[in-house]
């Protein structure tokens, strides 16, 4: 297991007429990985970004990018977010018909290989691709929006994948999205959660994100 929790801020709540000090905000304060949500207004009922916004946010921070694609036919778009500078992507099972080629074709693109599936989708649907994977994430929300309700059956799910990547002797991350907060994240941790992602958490913070990643951050120190 990676040995250091994760902070993912989702740039999906920043301040887009801003985004770089948002960015550079964020990295000072100890964000480990900026997680970038792209939607197609299919596959999820929103339309967000593309490379576009990853070849940006790479000229402006040295973190990884961990992309997240809430996209159908995602294998038609891969090539162009590694181009960009992705560094994780993530696809969901819900839009793979050909998963395993999936994930080895991101891991042959020189990125890590990310697999996610909805809160309605059952876990067993990893099962078989689970040793591909150097990042598994577990939707918390229904997957469209920041600022969407948190589904509590995510901490039983999220312990399932945990005894199942143990089980394989797996060294993935384990990401949790959607609703994340000061709150909620001791008991994900507990649930066996290595890297967490936050929108509203970060960026809606009236303190500014800086105060609320070190926040997140202090929440995270105190649980290990
Ligand atoms: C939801 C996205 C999330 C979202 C999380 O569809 O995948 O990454 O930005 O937002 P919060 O943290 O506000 O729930
Ligand atoms: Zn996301």
């Amino acid at each position: 297991m990676p040995n250091n929790p994760i902070l993912a801020p989702s740039i999906l709540s920043a301040d887009f007429t801003h985004l770089a000090d948002e960015l550079l905000a964020c990295e000072s304060a100890g964000a480990d990985w900026f997680h970038i949500d792209v939607m197609d207004g299919h596959f999820v009922p929103n339309i967000t970004m593309g490379p576009f916004i990853v070849e940006h946010c790479k000229r402006v921070t040295k973190l990884p990018l961990d992309v997240h694609l809430m996209i159908e036919k995602p294998e038609q778009h891969l090539e162009a977010f590694a181009k960009a500078g992705a560094d994780h992507l993530t696809v969901h099972v819900e839009t793979c018909p050909h998963l395993h080629r999936t994930l080895e074709y991101i891991k042959s693109l020189g990125c890590k290989a990310g697999v996610t599936l909805n809160p309605g989708t059952p876990i067993g649907a990893l099962e078989s691709v689970l040793h591909l994977a150097d990042l598994v994430l577990v939707m918390s929300v229904n997957p469209g929006f920041s600022g969407g309700q948190f589904v509590p059956e995510s901490f039983t799910r999220l312990a399932d994948v945990r005894k199942r990547l143990d089980t394989l002797g797996s060294s993935a991350w384990l990401e949790v999205d959607g609703g994340v907060n000061t709150e909620n994240l001791p008991e994900l941790m507990k649930a066996g959660a290595t890297a967490f992602v936050a929108a509203t958490a970060v960026f809606k913070n009236p303190q500014g994100p800086a105060e609320a990643v070190r926040s997140l951050r202090s929440v995270m120190a105190n649980e290990r």
